[in-house]
């Protein structure tokens, strides 16, 4: 087989290492993949969400298998593209995208479908209306961005003060482009948040291994939101009964629902989870693999991606194929100094081969670029170093012993990646 994986962070980095061990696999190209990447992968110079662009590289290189990384192409239409054509494809249609590219529609088929989740205040075009709304509601509130913001579009105000800068921001200066032309208003919910990722052919579906990401820059949760720190995977994330809760209440209905509605799914599906004292709720869906959860996922396969892909593009994924490596995972997210405000760019990385030499370490690569024999910084989020081992302590030990191995200028990563659950803090801190 030959495949085309879309994207160019440290989600698709995992995708492609994993695909790359498929013996079926014979070559992988990635658009536009990065410095990690291009070992294990041709990298084209193309822009993933430009759906133009990928349809003349498939009709070029004819994948037996295009695998969608980021939530931009899937929003912009390209599976549609390439179904029509009866391209193999995995990822939903830019009408099920819809779930992540608007949070008002997600949030329209949550209580359509009675999927329990945070209750809306109501969503709003103008800055005046929401001011008047804040009047009446409890705080802290959520603000909620409908479009993609890249991550930025959520903020929990404590206060009317703090709410009206956010919403300034946001609809008057207009910071996130037109993903902010329509903000939303919901309750806060508190407890322990999980990502639960399955993946359906749009008949049945297989849960992923549950993960935890860390979504604040500083440890101890503190700091603005980023795309996302860390992430590790134990089975003990989610017990048994919750699992199955989380089945019958939320799953097998979002899969009903979306059926119901006439949006077929196929392909990864993300939902966030707040693990709620009254219950699980559904916090977002994403349409795609989570970023750094894929890492920490990826890490625990114990089957052959590219074979059970295949099987979903085909529309016949049979369940019993996801087996998984019983123990943990971990990813620690290395990041520019400054993300996910202002950083820099082009600073010369050492140590990612020392870094490799301890065992069952992967460093993936996100925001890298070739330079020469130099590997050089070109994103805010720079590399997921990745473990996994029998506990999740030992996958964090060598996780954050391999990241001591690296090196940039400015670098930064937060030093309590899982520390909740083992109580661990990273070595020297
Ligand atoms: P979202 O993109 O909707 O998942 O929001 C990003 C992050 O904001 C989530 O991972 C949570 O940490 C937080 N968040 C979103 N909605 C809520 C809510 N209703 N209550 C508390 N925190 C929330
Ligand atoms: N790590 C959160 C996300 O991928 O949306």
């Amino acid at each position: 087989m030959n495949i085309l994986v879309l994207g160019g962070g440290g989600r698709e980095h995992a995708l492609v290492w994993k695909l790359k061990q498929s013996p079926r696999v014979e070559k992988i190209w990635c658009a536009p993949g990065n410095g990690g990447i291009a070992a294990d992968a041709e990298c084209v110079a193309i822009d993933a969400g430009d759906v133009e662009a990928v349809v003349a590289l498939a009709e070029k290189i004819q994948p037996d298998l295009t695998v969608v990384g980021p939530e931009l192409p899937l929003v912009n239409g390209l599976t549609d593209a390439f179904r029509q054509r009866n391209w193999a494809v995995v990822g939903p249609s830019q009408q099920a995208a819809q779930l992540e590219g608007s949070k008002v529609f997600s949030k329209e088929f949550l209580q359509r479908h009675r999927i329990p989740t945070a209750k809306m205040y109501g969503a709003f075009d103008s800055p005046e209306e929401i001011y008047e709304a804040l009047n009446s509601v409890k705080f802290p509130v959520v603000i909620k961005a409908d479009g993609l913001c890249a991550g930025k579009g959520v903020f929990l105000a404590p206060d009317f003060s703090a709410a009206k800068d956010f919403v300034e921001r946001v609809m008057e200066k207009n910071e996130f482009g037109p993903g902010g032309n329509r903000i939303l208003l919901e309750e806060t919910l508190e407890g322990e948040e999980l990502s639960f990722i399955i993946l359906t052919d749009g008949k049945r579906y297989a849960p992923l291994v549950p993960t935890r990401d860390h979504k604040r820059v500083f440890d101890g949760n503190q700091g603005p939101n980023t795309g996302g720190m860390g992430a590790y995977s134990t089975d003990e994330l989610l017990p048994e009964r919750l699992r199955e809760t989380v089945r019958s209440v939320i799953v097998e209905p979002t899969l009903q629902g979306l059926a119901s509605d006439g949006i077929p799914y196929q392909g990864f599906l993300y939902i966030g989870l707040m693990l709620a004292k009254s219950g699980p709720r559904v916090l977002e869906f994403n349409c795609r693999l989570g970023d750094p959860e894929a890492q920490a996922i990826l890490a625990r396969i114990d089957f052959d991606l590219a074979e059970v892909l295949s099987d979903v593009a085909a529309g016949h994924l049979d369940s019993s194929k996801l087996r998984w490596k019983t123990g943990a995972s971990a990813c620690v997210v290395l990041t520019s100094g400054g993300y996910p405000g202002e950083f820099e760019t082009g600073k010369k990385i050492d140590g990612l081969t020392a870094a490799e030499r301890i065992t069952s370490v992967m460093v993936l690569h996100a925001g890298t670029k070739l330079a020469g024999d130099a590997v050089v910084t070109s994103g805010g989020r720079v590399l997921g170093v990745t473990a996994s081992a029998a506990s999740l302590k030992a996958a964090l030990i060598s996780a954050y012993e391999a990241a001591a191995r690296i090196h940039f200028d400015r670098m930064h990563y937060r030093k309590d990646i899982g520390a909740q659950a083992t109580g661990l803090r990273a070595a020297g801190d």
